[in-house]
């Protein structure tokens, strides 16, 4: 199974991507996870990424296309969702055209619909873990004990990008750049409209119905 998961910032892309993974066994590929993962390891690809990330811009085409290429090119059979990637028309144009170069198309697009207000209260509130990126919040799903995370117990903390200036940049980059995205697989094919508004259960309940039907259980 190959899907995508498009959606604003705050959207519950990378809260569902964990349930997909669980229930499908495919590899969860999150542009900005890897992105997180390359500046805390220092590399020069987290290097040139950091102050378009810091700033609530796009980190450029070719660097995100040659790193997300490289993460594909290693997922294993069973497939993978990607999360945060494509972001903008040519990120998505380029992965169409490495993927039919393959003869591995996308099966499906999701795209999760929430409003405005309800995405702010999600990324205001969202604590994450430093270590291994689980995602928690601090209303709507809680850790086991507070502050730190249930897998390997590491101080959670909040995300540098998720500060209030920089969640309204993000949101008018998403809108500029990555609403037309959106528009992009409606014209090529098959977009699955997700009313994401509800709660991560409900959310899952319905994304699963989707992917079921999909995968033709
Ligand atoms: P990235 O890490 O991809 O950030 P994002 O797209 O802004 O998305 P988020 O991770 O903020 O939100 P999410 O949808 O995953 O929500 P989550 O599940 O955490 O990108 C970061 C930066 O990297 C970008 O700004 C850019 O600079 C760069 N970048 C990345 N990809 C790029 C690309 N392709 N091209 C160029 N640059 C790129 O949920 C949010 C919170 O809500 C959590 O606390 C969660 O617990 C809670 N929650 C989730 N679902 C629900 C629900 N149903 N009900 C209640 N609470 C919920
Ligand atoms: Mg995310």
């Amino acid at each position: 199974m190959r899907v995508v998961l498009l959606g604003a910032p705050g959207a519950g892309k990378g809260t569902q991507c964990k349930r997909i993974v669980e229930k499908y066994g495919v590899q969860h590929l999150s542009s900005g996870d890897i992105l997180r993962r390359e500046r805390a390891e220092r590399t020069e690809l987290g290097a040139k990424a950091q102050s378009y990330m810091d700033s609530g811009g796009l980190v450029p085409d070719e660097l995100i296309v040659k790193m997300m290429a490289g993460a594909i090119a290693k997922a294993p059979k069973e497939g993978y969702v990607l999360d945060g990637f494509p972001r903008t028309v040519n990120q998505a144009q380029e992965l169409d055209e490495s993927l039919a170069s393959d003869g591995k198309g996308i099966d499906a697009v999701v795209s999760l619909e929430v409003d405005e207000q309800i995405i702010m209260e999600r990324m205001t509130g969202r604590r994450s873990c430093p270590k291994c990126g689980a995602v928690y919040h601090v209303k709507n799903l809680k850790p086991k004990v507070e502050g730190k995370c249930d897998n390997d117990g590491a101080e959670l903390i909040q995300r540098p990008d998720d500060k209030p200036e920089v969640v309204k940049k993000r949101l008018e980059t998403y809108y500029e750049q990555t609403e037309p995205v959106v528009a992009y697989y409606k014209r090529n094919g098959c977009v699955l409209e997700l009313d994401a508004g509800n709660g991560v259960d409900e959310v899952g309940a319905k994304l699963f119905e989707m992917l079921d039907a999909l995968a033709g259980k």
